[in-house]
């Protein structure tokens, strides 16, 4: 078979052949061996028992291949007499321009040219006609969405972890909804060099997964045992000593993968190394990386660009300008930046998601708006090292979110305050738009957080 980069079982081996013609035309980043593993998927192994997630689809490649598959599994009738919709798939419907662009961007795919900044949700919509009935579309952030734990995932196709925001969204969402024994879970961005979270998550979770094995850049496990409670409190990327990170890191090497799979694991390894100890220590890995792989990036110029992008960023930072030097003297020189309490922080934050998660899901948001107040405010007023902080705001971004769209529903229902607009479902807030922790817990008031955030989430909105 051409092209057949991938690693897998006889359980799961996929066959180009087999692919229907419409996937393979479809308009999307897939390559056709990834298309034609989701195919196969739907078809041969989803029994019914909980729904299919596309989570990403772009432009539709991803939710077709799982539509097509599905109408051609010998149980699609009983399957659709049970479930209404059984592939639920989340895209955000835009590419942002990059910020000060003059003029229009536009990008060609396939037959399709697209500007950057519009909505590309037409193109989508066209692209699935036809499987409306079994695909469930869900247009907007994903980091505001929520799934319940008792309604069971069996398939769990990510392809939006490009974050580690998302990248923990997925799991605290999805993973306590996934079967033992049954689900399986495609991580597409599992190779991609410039993720390090998704293979540090998919470490720490080692023992609950089974390797499958590999289709182009992405990894297909089983899921095999129980996640226990506890450990869905904990952000393997921020909330764990850095020598456990790289160690939960490095279990990304499976066995048989080629080098040119390898080669993005040691890359991610090296920006990891750039999170965890700075840049000096990435660049001297990037070095022996260069070395070890300069055989196989002299035959794909694509890989030799990868290596001189990490290069050029860790560069720059180890040869910071002058105003960043200053700052990160400033920086050292405060307590913050002394050596975080990892347990203490854990449990605080272990109990600020565990509160955050249940009020939601109890609808009493307003009833304990002040116990929500409180550990936030604990949370917060532990000691975080200055380059931390920028991580723990946009990890608050999510949860703040969630709670702000329950509460702003329970305050309309007790018809408190006027209806609120969600700001159209396409507009993903920035860390940036968020205030800083306080340092400090007695500078953030019992009363303040949530009134504060529906008084930032007004001028984020667009005026209706
Ligand atoms: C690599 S593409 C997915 C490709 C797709 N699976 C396919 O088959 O072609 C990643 C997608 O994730 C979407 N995305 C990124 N951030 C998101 C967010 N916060 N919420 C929902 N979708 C998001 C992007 O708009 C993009 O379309």
């Amino acid at each position: 078979m051409q092209g057949s980069d991938f690693i897998l079982g006889d359980e799961f081996r996929i066959d180009n052949s087999e692919t229907p013609v419409r996937l393979e035309q479809a308009a999307g980043t897939l390559s056709t061996n990834e298309r034609c593993l989701l195919f196969k998927l739907a078809r041969d192994h989803y029994l019914g028992s909980g729904h299919m997630i596309d989570a990403g689809s772009f432009l539709g490649s991803s939710s077709l291949s799982l539509a097509e598959g599905l109408k051609a599994n010998s149980l699609f009738r009983t399957i659709a007499d049970r479930i209404a919709s059984p592939i639920v798939a989340y895209e955000i419907g835009m590419l942002p321009a990059p910020p000060g662009a003059k003029t229009a961007i536009t990008r060609h795919f396939g037959k399709y040219k697209y500007t950057l900044g519009e909505s590309f949700v037409p193109i989508l919509k066209e692209n699935i006609a036809g499987h409306e009935d079994v695909i469930d579309l869900h247009i907007g952030d994903f980091l505001t969405e929520t799934w319940p734990a008792e309604k069971p995932i069996e398939i769990c196709f990510i392809d939006l972890a490009r974050t580690n925001d998302l990248n923990v969204r997925c799991f605290q969402q999805l993973f306590p909804a996934f079967l033992p024994g049954r689900t399986l879970l495609v991580q597409q961005d599992f190779f991609f060099d410039r993720a390090p979270w998704i293979k540090v998550l998919m470490g720490y979770l080692e023992e609950h997964f089974e390797w499958l094995g590999q289709v182009g850049p992405s990894s297909l496990y089983r899921y095999r045992s129980q996640i226990p409670e506890e450990k869905y409190a904990i952000d393997p990327y921020t909330d764990i000593p850095a020598e456990q990170r790289i160690a939960y890191h490095q279990t990304a090497y499976h066995p048989g993968l080629s080098p040119r799979r390898q080669l993005p694991i040691a890359l991610s390894h090296c920006y990891l190394l750039e999170a965890c100890g700075g840049p000096r220590e990435a660049m001297e890995e990037l070095q022996t990386v260069r070395a070890r792989f300069a055989d196989l990036v002299s035959r794909l110029p694509n890989l030799r660009i990868r290596l001189d992008r990490a290069e050029a960023q860790f560069a720059k930072a180890v040869q910071p300008t002058k105003a960043a030097a200053t700052k990160r003297a400033a920086v050292a020189a405060t307590p913050s930046a002394t050596t975080p309490d990892f347990s203490a922080r854990s449990e605080a934050k272990r109990r600020v998601t565990q509160a955050i998660r249940d009020l939601t899901q109890a609808g009493n948001l307003m009833a304990h708006e002040r116990q929500l107040d409180e550990l936030y405010s604990q949370w917060t007023g532990l000691p975080w090292p200055g380059p931390e902080n920028d991580r723990l705001r946009s990890e608050f971004a999510g949860a703040r979110r969630a709670a702000l769209r329950k509460l702003n529903e329970e305050k309309r229902a007790a018809g408190l305050q006027a209806p609120m607009r969600r700001p159209g479902g396409v507009r993903a807030s920035s860390p940036r738009d968020l205030p800083p922790p306080s340092a400090n817990p007695k500078t953030v008031g019992a009363s303040g957080w949530i009134s504060r955030l529906v008084a930032r989430a007004r001028r984020w909105l667009p005026s209706a």
